[in-house]
């Protein structure tokens, strides 16, 4: 992993977020390309990789799926994990939060009925990760994955993912074999950002949901 990426990143910008922006931070809701792709489904077994501050990860329990959330950091579990505990034991007993590096730690092959990631750029083999993302998907499971287009404009607050991290959903969705995915969407969706200076953005969305026959 690049240095700029690294977990030691990662802290340092939770931290500084939880800081700051504590209670946007507190009020962020689910991401609403989970809330269209996921609502749909029955609950079941979901693995939200790079949960961050938690906000998929509780909504998806909240609605009866078993979670599994990663995060490489353990400033940003730890704030997920309190977030979640002032919901009561319906919500916690549903989520195992897990610290993990994701460009190397593999999840359960064929186990998730829903593995969703939304924005995570590791700066190393985003391929590789969507290989093993995709691998741990249960026959006729969910794989949602969530990104930066590639065309959106650098961000001026000095966090913009490495340019090699953004992907098209077509891209993503060519390193699925047709053979074992049926793509149920590949996309470019608008998607409206507020900067850390308060001025108002579109950004675009890539957005690949894809089904693993059974
Ligand atoms: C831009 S944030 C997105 C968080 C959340 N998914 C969301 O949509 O709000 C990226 C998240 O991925 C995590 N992350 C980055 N690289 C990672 C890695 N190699 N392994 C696990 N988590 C990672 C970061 O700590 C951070 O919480």
């Amino acid at each position: 992993m690049s240095e700029e990426f690294s977990k030691a990143y990662w802290e340092q910008r939770w931290e500084q977020v939880c800081r700051d922006h504590a209670a946007a931070v507190h009020g962020r809701g689910p991401n609403p390309q989970l809330v269209v792709e996921a609502g749909d489904l029955a609950p079941g077994t979901a693995l939200d990789a790079g949960c961050g501050h938690g906000a998929d990860a509780i909504w998806l329990a909240s609605r009866g799926w078993r979670v599994t959330a990663v995060d490489i950091a353990t400033t940003a579990l730890r704030r997920a994990h309190e977030h979640a505990e002032t919901l009561g034991a319906d919500i916690t007993s549903r989520i195992d939060w897990v610290q993990a590096d994701l460009t190397t730690w593999a999840p359960a092959e064929e186990h998730f009925d829903l593995v969703s990631t939304h924005y995570v750029h590791p700066a190393a083999a985003p391929e590789a990760l969507l290989r093993r993302l995709a691998a741990a998907v249960a026959p006729g499971g969910t794989l949602l994955v969530v990104g930066h287009h590639p065309a959106d404009p650098p961000t001026t607050d000095g966090h913009a993912p490495p340019h090699e991290a953004c992907f098209t959903a077509e891209e993503a969705a060519a390193g699925l074999d047709p053979d074992r995915w049926a793509i149920v969407v590949a996309e470019s969706r608008p998607r409206q950002a507020t900067g850390p200076h308060g001025h108002e953005s579109t950004l675009h969305d890539s957005v690949l949901r894809a089904r693993k026959r059974p």
